[in-house]
């Protein structure tokens, strides 16, 4: 009987160091040599799975013979909190999740929109004709201000601002260096040296978020308002089995969740939306030409419905997914996959990257194609940017929906084009991944149909 599949043999050491500077690259090396399963030592064994019938496996009995544990998400907690849907597992995993899906729900979307086109609009009302400027800064201004009006609701305030300010400084793209990742990933390397020291800034700048978000729990605590239909209100009104409602850290927690996963990603899936319908004419010329066909941009469900801009944005979140990875999930009962016998305790994790990359998929990989998913349908195992099972994505309509109404708001007010036209790669940003460069972009006239 074999044990770990393909276990790479590196010094472990190269392994973790490897892992820290080029997942992908390392992934695609190891898929290479030893195929849809294998090993790496990161600390601890991982096996890496890409085969779709063992995805779906693993996403379709994750309760019965895998389990997702919370101790390998611990990654998160500096940022996300204990209390966090993310770092939870077992029953409190479930009972959050059953809290936080209802505003999330496809039949949700349309009220949000309204204030997705308004900011992108507001956002956009900032760009000057040949003024160059960042899409990933662009981007992320959007998305943030879209997460912080469906979590608070639609107020702009002080603190409003302030909160979306210092998450900024969170998730500075500068301070994204080697240590900030080797620091999640070591604990023992996180050691307050200073407001100007890595780690120290981001203890600050996180103290700085959790006094904003309990200033805005208590008021709300001492003024509610039963009216209020956001998130947060939804939240707190919430009670468990029991009877009880969320604690202040609780609530706290999940707000840094949603305000953090709910704009990050989606901002980065923006960012490559726009660069690839930019450094691809003949996608940029049909995109157009279905989203000039359209009479109605806030016809939300006519949007949705667009083949040719579902299938740009399904490539988009194909080439270089923003998570690369699924969330571990550890063997509970022996299972065998792929050939080999696992044990209990193994640690699995599911390459979002690498299924999206094989070959027998989707042909021609590396090249930015939307055309494949109009042609044929893929099923959840062959292609997952949200993940799967009992920790599947739960913004993943909220997401999907934010980037069709961005994209057609940006597309049908004002033709763009990139300042330079080199290749971008995707590299690691933090926990998951994003362009190797800043983008630039500029405006070169208003659009006309
Ligand atoms: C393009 C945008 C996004 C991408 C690519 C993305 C991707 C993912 C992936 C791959 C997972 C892990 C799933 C698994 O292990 O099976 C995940 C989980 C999660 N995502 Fe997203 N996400 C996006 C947007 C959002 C948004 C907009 C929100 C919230 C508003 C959100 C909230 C979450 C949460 C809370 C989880 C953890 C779920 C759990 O542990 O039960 N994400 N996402």
């Amino acid at each position: 009987m074999r044990k770990l599949p393909n276990t790479v043999r590196t010094p472990g050491l190269i392994q973790i160091l490897h892992w820290i500077l080029s997942p992908m690259g390392q992934m695609e090396a190891c898929a290479k040599r030893y195929g849809d399963i294998f090993t790496l030592n990161l600390m601890r064994p991982v096996v890496f799975v890409s085969n779709p019938q063992a995805l779906q496996q693993i996403l379709t009995s994750d309760t019965k013979e895998f389990e997702a544990p919370s101790d390998w998400n611990t990654v998160f907690e500096p940022m996300l909190g204990k209390n966090s849907v993310i770092t939870l597992s077992g029953e409190a995993h479930r009972r959050q999740r059953q809290l936080l899906m209802p505003p999330f729900h496809g039949d949700r979307m349309k009220v949000y929109g309204q204030v997705m086109s308004q900011v992108t609009e507001e956002v956009m009302s900032q760009w000057q004709i040949d003024k160059p400027f960042s899409v990933r800064n662009a981007m992320q201004a959007i998305a943030l201000r879209v997460i912080m009006q469906a979590v608070f609701g639609l107020y702009n305030s002080d603190r409003a601002e302030e909160i979306e300010k210092t998450l900024c400084l969170l998730l500075d793209e500068r301070e994204n260096t080697p240590i900030r990742v080797l620091q999640l990933y070591f604990p023992a390397l996180q050691k307050d040296l200073g407001p100007q020291s890595p780690w120290g800034k981001f203890l600050r700048n996180r103290a700085k978020a959790h006094q904003l978000l309990q200033e805005e729990i208590q008021e709300r605590r001492e003024q509610p308002d039963a009216s209020r239909t956001d998130i947060l209100s939804l939240l707190m009104a919430a009670t468990d089995e029991d009877g009880q409602p969320m604690t202040d850290e609780e609530l706290r927690d999940e707000l840094m969740t949603l305000l953090i996963a709910g704009h990050e990603t989606t901002a980065t899936g923006l960012t490559w939306a726009i660069y690839w319908i930019h450094k691809l004419p003949e996608v940029k010329e049909k995109l157009q030409a279905e989203l000039d066909s359209l009479s109605d941009l806030t016809d939300y469900s006519t949007l949705l419905k667009l083949p040719y801009l579902n299938a740009v944005c399904c490539e988009t979140l194909r080439i270089y997914p923003v998570g690369m990875l699924t969330f571990p999930r550890v063997v509970k009962t022996p299972v065998s996959m792929c050939g080999y016998d696992l044990k209990p305790g193994t640690i699995l994790l599911g390459s979002i990257y690498l299924t999206h990359q094989r070959e027998d998929l989707y042909p021609e990989p590396k090249l930015f194609k939307p055309e494949r998913f109009l042609e044929r349908q893929f099923s959840p195992y062959e292609y997952l940017p949200f993940g799967g099972g009992v920790r599947r994505c739960i913004g993943t309509a909220f997401a999907q929906f934010e980037m069709k109404v961005v994209l057609a708001t940006i597309l049908s007010q004002l033709d763009l084009a990139l300042v330079t036209k080199n290749d971008i790669k995707p590299k690691r940003r933090g926990l998951v991944t994003g362009p190797h460069r800043p983008i630039e972009m500029a405006v070169i006239s208003p659009h006309q149909v």
